[in-house]
């Protein structure tokens, strides 16, 4: 077999996002956070699976991603990591494990790579986290950053709408965006932000911007897989497009299943030992 489904595909580095941006291939990021989906997303070709700390949201039923802690986010980090031979793996930080010191940013990031062998880490913020940025870079670990919409910080913002609207705000995330590609970030996720900053912010970082919500000219795009792939219900944001409706295939197999144990017509005995 060639192409995408093969072994001939090569893992995709740190190294390669800065290749993919010079040479102006785009650059592809889904989330996932077991076993069984990575599986599926890393073999149909994504260069990147982020283990984001939106399985607050999706995995465990979370209003916010604030409740998801370091020990939750190494168990899915494992369950990916184990699935994936090609895309780049990134593991978010999440809430409350790089704000408190740099140095226990350092501890949380070292024990998340040793834990689960993942390649990089992923932080919400600008200048005020880029101490332990570069605390995490120096250690020899790789780390995106995260401006626009952090939804760490959703009880500052008061909801979950479009960021950097107005000049100041704009001005602000274009200085942390030069300060995270000065600290050595291989990467920064834009989320919801007007689509010309994060066109000028692409133009200006040497490193790779990865968008959601962020319009179409970030160096690649990033959403979360089960808004993707409609199991999701009730959450339609503009930037969202679904490339299937899991949510009713799902129901329908399983409303099939159900049906046919209660009429005694699962299993046969061709399904029988
Ligand atoms: O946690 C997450 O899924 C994310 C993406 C929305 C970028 O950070």
């Amino acid at each position: 077999m060639t192409g995408y489904l093969s072994d001939e595909r090569k893992k995709i580095t740190t190294r390669t996002f800065f290749e993919m941006k010079q040479r102006g291939e785009r650059i592809s990021m889904l989330t996932s956070y077991d076993y069984t989906m990575a599986g599926i997303v890393d073999s149909a070709g994504v260069d990147c699976i982020l283990v984001g700390d939106s399985a607050a949201n999706v995995m465990a039923g979370h209003a916010t991603t604030l409740p998801q802690t370091v020990d939750e986010m190494i168990y899915h980090a494992r369950a990916v990591k184990r699935a994936v031979r090609h895309a780049l793996v990134i593991c978010d930080m999440p809430f409350g494990s790089y704000q408190v010191s740099w140095e226990d940013g350092l501890r949380n990031a070292i024990r998340i790579m040793k834990e689960t062998g993942v390649d990089a880490v992923k932080i919400e913020g600008g200048e005020a986290v880029v101490p332990v940025i570069e605390g995490i870079i120096r250690a020899g670990i790789p780390v995106m950053g995260h401006l626009g919409l952090t939804p760490q910080s959703i009880h500052r913002f008061g909801g979950y709408g479009v960021r950097a609207k107005d000049e100041e705000e704009a001005r602000r995330l274009l200085a942390d965006a030069q300060a995270l590609d000065a600290a050595g970030c291989f990467g920064i996720t834009l989320e919801k932000v007007p689509a010309t900053l994060a066109a000028t912010v692409t133009q200006r970082v040497s490193c790779a911007t990865i968008g959601i919500g962020a319009g179409s000219e970030t160096d690649g795009q990033v959403l979360v897989v089960t808004d993707m792939l409609g199991m999701t219900q009730g959450f339609r944001p503009k930037f969202l497009r679904t490339y299937a409706d899991l949510h009713t295939v799902v129901t329908d197999a399983v409303a099939r299943y159900v049906a046919d144990v209660k009429q005694s017509a699962f299993p046969t005995a061709d399904e029988s030992y």
